[in-house]
């Protein structure tokens, strides 16, 4: 979808699929530099992270590999309480490997910040974070978050794999909700 065909449901698009895609090609780069001569393994954490894996994985000009895990929080759904569980774990073993955790967006950071303490007591070779967005909050946490697309303000972001009721993740863009489609 484009955000055209949601106009009345959006407020504002903060990114289109260019700008987007022109920010991933310079943190490919960016991976490209930092990792080479290593071996490299994105982890994909789902739902949201399915299309910056998908583009940010074909804009690399060297092989990696890849799997997804999925996560949730105990009790409330959302993913802030800090309290995680691995509802899909890794298939691959990590000992010794170059870890890249790709993920769409680092809202309070408790997720990420429990993510990479599990994995790194695998005993990987390194584990270090992507996100395509940031939230303000999680710039105060203490997470290696070594590659950002973007500082966002603290609003309700849907599109590019962020959903708003399982709605919105295939609109191209990255978009703000209009107040009367949660209201
Ligand atoms: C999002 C995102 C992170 C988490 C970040 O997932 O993919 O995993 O929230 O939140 P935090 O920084 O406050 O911990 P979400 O729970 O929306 O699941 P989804 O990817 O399946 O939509």
């Amino acid at each position: 979808m484009d955000a055209a065909d949601l106009d009345s449901d959006l407020s504002h698009v903060l990114f289109t699929e260019r700008q987007i895609r022109s920010r991933l090609r310079q943190i490919a780069g960016d991976i490209e530099r930092d990792y080479e001569g290593k071996d490299l393994l994105l982890v994909g954490i789902l739902r949201g992270a399915v299309m910056v894996m998908s583009d940010l994985a074909r804009l690399l000009h060297r092989h990696v590999e890849m799997d997804w895990m999925a996560i949730s929080s105990y009790g409330s759904g959302t993913a802030s309480s800090g309290v995680v569980r691995i509802l899909k774990d890794l298939d691959t073993d990590i000992t010794d490997r170059h870890v890249l955790v790709v993920d769409e967006i680092i809202d309070t950071g408790l997720t990420l910040s429990w993510l990479t303490s599990s994995l790194s007591s695998r005993n990987p070779a390194s584990v270090a974070i992507c996100t395509l967005l940031r939230k303000p909050e999680a710039q105060r946490r203490e997470v290696d978050v070594r590659y950002v697309g973007f500082d966002i303000p603290d609003e309700f972001v849907v599109g590019y794999g962020l959903d708003y009721a399982e709605r919105y993740r295939n609109l191209r863009d990255i978009a703000t909700l209009a107040p009367h489609v949660y209201s």
